[in-house]
């Protein structure tokens, strides 16, 4: 088990990840962190590619849909309404579908026709258990996008490249992937225009040393969604917040790592066998609805599944739970207990509950 975990993050000819970055920067000179974070994520050796799922009990972090099939089951009810708002059923696309858990529990619920993007070989393998392999497809040019859409993205844009910047006395500055004693480094580089605009519009008011993670790829992704969709539905799930809300977390910025459900070392230390993730700023994508003419709206995930219904069905298993104690089947009490504990961890108010959900509408 420990020598196939091992056998993941060498290349063919037996070298880490993390010693071919470490050639290529001496050869040719620094990457930008947004090259770097792809290929530790999604290039050769990368953390998603390979045979591991990530996102579920036995892997390294744990989502909504993964805690309970409850997240799944509101995202239909949420779906049911959008529906009767587009006075049509639409095609449900869920992008960054991972093992496929909350396509799973939305689709126990309502009837629709299914797409799963995803660029991981795991996850695509997955998915295609839930939406049939023909609608398992590894980007969204392999969409159909005729007719109305919901499309659904939960703890997508946190994995997507960041460029980096820090704010100096005089401006902002890059940090780029540097090499150092043989070991992968931050280094300073001058300011690229697009990450430049971007900070303009959405680094927020930050102290000179704080760090923020620009979103350039993230955004022309998302830009490139909506300018697909003639009418429909959007909906973003993720942690981070407003520019003006990330502020406070922007003295040593909200880049980090996960394995193994924890928080992990440090982004450079061990590329290819770590998550990186950074807070996803909500600004500039309620920024680029606002352009493209899209109603957008930002509620906290506590809020939004209250709104679809999942406060309304904690309470009632509250009260089932209490009737099953006074004079209930003991085994039954306890799947109930567990439901309700499922309910609870998806709207708690600083766990998930905190998470941010976009919802663009046309
Ligand atoms: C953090 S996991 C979340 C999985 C799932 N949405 C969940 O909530 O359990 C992110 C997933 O997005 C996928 N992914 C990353 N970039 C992608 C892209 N550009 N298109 C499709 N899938 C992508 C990864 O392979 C990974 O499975």
């Amino acid at each position: 088990m420990v020598l196939a975990r091992k056998r993941r993050h060498l290349s063919e000819k037996g070298v880490t990840m993390r010693d071919q970055l470490v050639d290529l920067i001496v050869e040719n000179g620094p990457i930008p962190f947004e090259e770097f974070q792809e290929r530790a994520l999604y290039g050769a050796g990368g953390f998603f590619v390979g045979d591991a799922l990530r996102s579920v009990k036995a892997g390294d972090f744990l989502t909504s849909p993964e805690v309970s099939p409850l997240f799944g089951a509101t995202l239909a009810a949420f779906v049911t309404a959008e529906a009767k708002r587009l006075g049509a059923t639409p095609r449900v696309v869920e992008v960054g579908a991972g093992s496929g858990s909350l396509l799973k529990a939305l689709l126990e619920v309502i009837d629709a026709e299914a797409w799963a993007v995803e660029v991981s070989m795991a996850a695509q393998i997955a998915t295609s258990y839930v939406v049939g392999a023909e609608r398992v497809v590894a980007s969204l040019d392999d969409v159909p996008f005729d007719g109305p859409v919901v499309v659904i993205a939960n703890e997508l844009l946190d994995n997507f490249p960041v460029a980096i910047a820090v704010r100096t006395d005089s401006g902002w500055e890059e940090r780029w992937i540097g090499v150092d004693g043989g070991n992968l480094c931050l280094v300073a580089a001058p300011l690229r225009d697009d990450v430049a605009d971007w900070l303009e519009r959405f680094g927020g008011d930050v102290p000179v040393g704080g760090l923020v993670e620009a979103h350039v790829l993230g955004d022309a992704w998302f830009r490139d969604l909506l300018g697909r969709i003639e009418t429909g539905t959007v909906c973003i799930i993720d942690y981070g917040d407003t520019a003006e809300g990330l502020v406070p977390r922007r003295s040593f910025g909200t880049l980090r790592t996960y394995r193994s459900h924890h928080l992990g070392p440090d982004p450079l230390a061990f590329p290819g066998e770590t998550d990186i993730t950074a807070d996803v700023n909500f600004s500039s994508l309620l920024a680029i609805c606002g352009e493209l003419g899209w109603e957008a709206t930002l509620q906290r995930q506590e809020d939004f599944l209250t709104e679809y219904g999942l406060r309304a069905e904690l309470s009632e298993l509250r009260r089932q739970e209490l009737a099953l104690a006074r004079d209930g089947d003991p085994m039954e009490r306890l799947v109930v207990r567990s439901r309700k504990n499922e309910a609870e961890t998806l709207l708690h108010s600083r766990g998930l509950g905190d998470f941010r959900v976009l919802v663009a509408r046309r």
